[in-house]
């Protein structure tokens, strides 16, 4: 979910709503705003996405100049208007974006004082407790206290309250929320901003501070003060940040996935710009900070498409680095009881920096691992901030659901982190480097070349269409491509994918072939091919359809020829695109497919 709040000088309904737009990677089951004034607070919810808010604000939108907003991504209680925030009860009315892990305790309690709710919501607990609350304490501070002090589990908050139109309180607890500071904070008559990131605010102010977690604060028009957990004052620091407040546009395509599919050779050339040298064929200064050397193990943490491309990247660094490589899906990672000598590397990988379960595994390893890295889209982000140094993936905004640019960055990203690697520990002589380095400046190109292949993928995407079950099949480094194609697939067509190491499919999942099921096969080069052949002559002698990617005469899809290390990314496009064109071809909303967010911002 993702929450935005503003003291304004002028009404603030319209500009909540272009904070919202901003925050809509983080889901789009329900938007809402309330807005403050003399006469009290209105609040507006419409269930699906925020356009559908804007349409009834046309005719219907609230005055005042103080207001909150959240879209949502559902957790508690389904996607429904009753379920929507913000969330009124009594003087209360707040936005929520986290899991409060104790609501049913509360909710219990609430009931026995006879309180009704009217949603399903741990959220709505919480408007409700504080409402309770008020009536007892002493003042609103003392109350929001409380209600801190009772809440479990993790939370950013914004509340609004009936009879104060120029406060709001605002509150963090492992949910990200900054504070914006509109120009002439100090001589009053300013306007302050909440949000979720820094992208929420980047419409409106460049001057940010992040609040830590358990700090909460009571904002006023003319001044913002900011408390940690025990209640004593405290000061966060206001950064300037890059404001990236450029009007996202879909161009010529119909979809944001496409363009962004097209746009990877520019992409992935601004990326390698900061990584290689071209003239010296050579890496550029790169991550000073980290002593690969020293570490005797790199662990690779990601969730969604970012684990695809840990993956790809574990059999890179194993072989050009010579490292031991963990990798673990984050929200696995999180919770195992892992033994650690102090040496590690950590490196987490995500589009959006803020995925809830990398960082927590993230934050959980502070101070017992010799480096986090971040390999990250967004450098504002709350992992890139927990990180102790960041590689950036340069992919620009990546607007659909569907990650596509940014996948291909972390794969050149994670290429360039085992090169270094790999120099660093005297594992690659300098032939061999400047080989790979050579190989990763092909890339984009590679890509270019691929995206030819658009009207073949379009028509071999009609037939897979109409498939009910797909599998993907790929061995060694063409394994993490299928994972990732079958994931795409169902991500955005709806139709159940899975993938298998080639290898493996004997070994059980065979038993799905029938005739005329689709397979689709990553041909592997070198050594493996014939291996990978067999595995797809075991699958065509048992009626598979079976649909070949490679650079070889014959294959249905025939990918540029490439190095053994580019091939993944032809590959990767090849997948992305017939995705792309099996839900375009079956009608889906291909930038923002169902029950998903593009980041999901809760454990
Ligand atoms: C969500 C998205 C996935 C994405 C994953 C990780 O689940 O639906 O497409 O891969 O989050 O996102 P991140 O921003 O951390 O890369």
């Amino acid at each position: 979910c993702g929450i935005v709040g503003i003291i304004g000088r002028d009404d603030v309904a319209e500009r909540l709503v272009d904070g919202l737009q901003r925050l809509e990677y983080r889901g789009y089951d329900s938007a809402g705003i309330a807005v403050a004034n003399g006469a009290g607070i209105a609040v507006r919810r419409a269930v699906g996405k925020l356009d559908n808010l804007k349409s009834d604000l046309k005719t219907d939108a609230p005055t005042g100049r103080v207001g909150i907003g959240h879209t949502r991504w559902a957790t508690h209680g389904g996607a429904t208007q009753s379920n929507a925030h913000p969330h009124k009860v009594g003087c209360v009315t707040l936005v929520h974006n986290g899991i409060i892990e104790n609501h049913w305790a509360l909710r219990v309690e609430l009931e026995a004082l006879g309180v009704r709710l009217s949603s399903e919501t741990d959220s709505e607990v919480a408007a409700a407790w504080l409402d309770q609350l008020l009536g007892r304490a002493e003042n609103l501070d003392e109350a929001f206290q409380q209600l801190l002090d009772t809440l479990v589990g993790s939370y950013a908050l914004a509340v609004v309250f009936e009879g104060y139109p120029d406060l709001m309180f605002v509150a963090r607890q492992g949910s990200p929320l900054a504070i914006g500071y509109g120009p002439g904070v100090e001589g009053g008559a300013a306007e302050i901003f909440v949000g979720s990131d820094a992208l929420a605010l980047a419409p409106f102010t460049d001057q940010v501070s992040y609040l830590e977690d358990g700090d909460w604060a009571a904002i006023r028009p003319d001044r913002v003060e900011i408390f940690d957990r025990q209640g004593a004052p405290v000061t966060r620091a206001v950064l300037t940040i890059a404001a990236e407040d450029s009007v996202v546009d879909k161009g010529p395509w119909p979809h944001y996935m496409r363009k962004e599919i097209e746009e990877q050779p520019e992409s992935l050339g601004r990326l390698l710009g900061t990584l290689v040298d071209p003239g010296a064929n050579a890496l550029k200064p790169l991550l000073e900070e980290i002593d690969f050397a020293a570490a005797d193990r790199i662990i690779l943490l990601g969730c969604g498409t970012a684990h695809y491309a840990c993956h790809l990247a574990s059999y890179w660094i194993e072989e050009l680095a010579r490292c031991p490589v963990e990798i673990d899906l984050a929200s696995e990672y999180r919770y195992r009881d892992r033994p650690l000598t102090g040496r590690e590397i950590v490196i987490a990988v995500s589009q959006s920096g803020e995925t809830a379960d990398t960082l927590s595994a993230l934050t959980a390893l502070s101070g017992r691992v010799a480096a986090r890295l971040a390999v990250v889209n967004v450098p504002t982000s709350s992992i890139a901030r927990e990180a102790d140094a960041i590689l950036e993936l340069q992919a620009g905004p990546e607007i659909g659901v569907a990650s596509t640019k940014a996948f291909t960055g972390q794969l050149m990203a994670l290429m360039a982190v085992a090169l270094k690697a790999g120099r660093d520990r005297g594992a690659l002589c300098d032939a061999r480097l400047a080989e790979a380095i050579t190989e990763l400046t092909s890339v984009p190109r590679i890509v270019a070349d691929t995206l030819r292949l658009v009207p073949a993928v379009e028509t071999a995407a009609r037939r897979l269409a109409e498939a009910s079950d797909l599998y993907f099949l790929g061995r060694d480094v063409h394994y993490p491509i299928a994972r990732e194609a079958a994931l795409k697939m169902k991500e955005i067509s709806y139709i159940h994918a899975e993938a298998y190491a080639a290898g493996e499919l004997k070994h059980g999942p065979i038993a799905l072939i029938d005739e005329g099921t689709p397979v689709v096969v990553f041909d592997n080069l070198g050594a493996l091919h014939e291996k990978t052949a067999s595995n797809t002559a075991e699958v065509a002698a048992r009626g598979a359809e079976v649909v070949r990617i490679g650079p070889e005469e014959g294959a249905a899809l025939r990918t540029p020829e490439a190095g053994p290390h580019a091939t993944g990314f032809a590959y990767a496009v090849v997948a992305q695109l017939l995705a792309y064109f099996v839900a375009v071809e079956k009608g889906t909303d291909v930038d923002q497919p169902r029950n998903l967010a593009k980041s999901v911002t809760v454990e």
